[in-house]
């Protein structure tokens, strides 16, 4: 597993990138929705999530105020429960240097937040409209 830039070459298989149906009340039905974000708004960084020559999903991280932010986790529906999901929280957490890294997430998504929690982030009193803020503080 790696995550690698948006390229050329690999950008139209990470805007494919979809969650399962039931999961399209958590995230965007199409990663491409977060490719536009980050090309747009230059508040978000897209980066791939690679399996050898395939594209497994997409995440995003983004920085404020010395924070720092991840977003758009998805792992395809073709590929989940394989071990991607964590191995991408992972690499992103290991890449970004910041001493507090936050995310939102729905209460109902439990699946995600099984996996946050595994990994140290604990829910704050702050919410992002129906999404619990999660820090983890390092
Ligand atoms: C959340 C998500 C990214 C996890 O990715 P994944 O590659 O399937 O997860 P992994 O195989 O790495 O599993 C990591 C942990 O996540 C949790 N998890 C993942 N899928 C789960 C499921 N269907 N039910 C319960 N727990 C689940 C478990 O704690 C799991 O650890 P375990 O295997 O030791 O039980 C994936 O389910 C997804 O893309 N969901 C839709 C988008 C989404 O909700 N993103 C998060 C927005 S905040």
């Amino acid at each position: 597993m790696d995550l690698v830039e948006i390229t050329d070459e690999n950008w139209r298989a990470v805007a494919d990138v979809a969650p399962r149906d039931d999961q399209r009340r958590y995230v965007a039905a199409l990663a491409a929705s977060y490719l536009l974000l980050s090309d747009r708004e230059r508040v978000w960084t897209s980066l791939g999530i690679s399996e050898g020559d395939q594209i497994v999903g997409h995440i995003m991280w983004g920085e404020e105020e010395g924070i720092a932010w991840i977003g758009g986790m998805v792992i395809d529906s073709e590929y989940q429960r394989r071990g991607f999901g964590r191995a991408a929280m992972e690499r992103m957490l290991h890449r970004l240097p910041h001493r507090e890294v936050r995310l939102s997430v729905h209460p109902d998504n439990t699946a995600a937040i099984a996996l946050y929690d595994e990994l140290g982030f604990k829910p704050t009193n702050m919410w992002d409209d129906d999404e619990q803020v999660y820090a983890l503080r390092r």
